[in-house]
């Protein structure tokens, strides 16, 4: 008889040690989806999560005043009207915006802001309650996507 209750409360154990990690991944998972604001994203990027083929990439082209200097062109083109010529979130599209466009100096002073995180983002985009930021993965190549990337560093 006794063992048979050993065997009982092993199995409640597990049951319970099942129940609480289904609620933990449930509860990070959602912490995942959208409308989490840019410190969810630091956090899945911290946490080494940047998921899909991004994760742990790094830049693949050196800091030439080439790259730079395309980087900075296309930052104007296509990011200045949101996140402002000096990367501070300001740009004429960014009033009234929710959530409001990052500010890019203050996110890249972040050492968890990595390239794979950045390279992601401009990738994919970031769907937030009001729209957001749209993904550039299908309007720029890899190539110009890093360039970015190098350039946002410099900002
Ligand atoms: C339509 C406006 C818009 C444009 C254009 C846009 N963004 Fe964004 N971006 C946003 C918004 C809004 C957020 C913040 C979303 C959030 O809080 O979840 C954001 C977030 C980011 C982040 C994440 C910062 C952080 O703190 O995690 C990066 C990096 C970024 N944008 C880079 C770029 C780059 C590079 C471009 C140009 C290729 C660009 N964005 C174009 C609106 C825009």
């Amino acid at each position: 008889m006794r063992e048979r209750q050993r065997l009982y409360l092993w199995l409640l154990g597990i049951t319970m040690l099942v129940i609480v990690t289904a609620l933990l991944l449930f509860a990070c998972g959602r912490g995942h989806m959208g409308g989490m604001g840019p410190m969810g994203g630091h956090r899945m990027g911290m946490m080494g999560g940047v998921p899909g083929d991004y994760g742990g990439r790094r830049s693949p082209l050196p800091p030439t005043a080439e790259n730079l200097r395309t980087g900075s062109v296309l930052y104007r083109s296509h990011c200045a009207v949101c996140h402002g010529e000096q990367g501070r979130g300001d740009g004429p599209a960014a009033a009234g915006m929710n959530p409001r466009p990052a500010d890019l100096r203050r996110a890249l002073s972040m050492p968890m802001v990595r390239d794979d995180y950045l390279f992601r983002v401009i990738s994919e985009g970031r769907q937030g309650n009001g729209g957001g930021m749209p993904g550039f993965g299908s309007v720029l190549d890899e190539t110009a996507r890093w360039q970015l990337v190098g350039y946002l560093r410099r900002l």
